[in-house]
């Protein structure tokens, strides 16, 4: 599961349409932790796709990750700042690849 400490234990290292990505990142096999209020842990989620479909306000889009180990897609927090914390994509995952900061 995503790591719910992660900015604390991991470091900012590049930006990706303006949301933060989390290293630590060597690519194409590890990419490391996207967003920062909506974060998806991109080397857990392995495209189930229910976040991109159920969230109410479309805060995913797919990007494409050609060669990573566990899938060659992955839900991208495009829209973070649109999130109304609903938790339901924290609740949905079934890899628990996403958390998202209420507090
Ligand atoms: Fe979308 Fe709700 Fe998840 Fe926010 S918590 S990204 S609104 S499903
Ligand atoms: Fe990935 Fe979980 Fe969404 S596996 S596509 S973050 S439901
Ligand atoms: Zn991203």
């Amino acid at each position: 599961a995503i790591d719910p400490n992660f900015d604390q234990n991991r470091e900012v290292v590049d930006d990706h349409q303006g949301h933060d990505v989390w290293g630590p990142v060597e690519e194409p096999e590890q990419l490391g932790i996207h967003g920062t209020h909506v974060a998806v842990d991109f080397d857990i989620c392995d495209a189930d796709g229910v976040c991109v479909e159920d969230c109410p306000v479309d805060v995913f889009e797919w990007v494409e990750t050609p060669g990573h180990p566990t899938s060659e897609k992955k839900a991208d927090p495009a829209n973070e700042t649109q999130c109304i914390d609903c938790m339901l994509c924290v609740d949905v995952c079934p890899v628990d690849a996403i958390d998202v900061d209420s507090t």
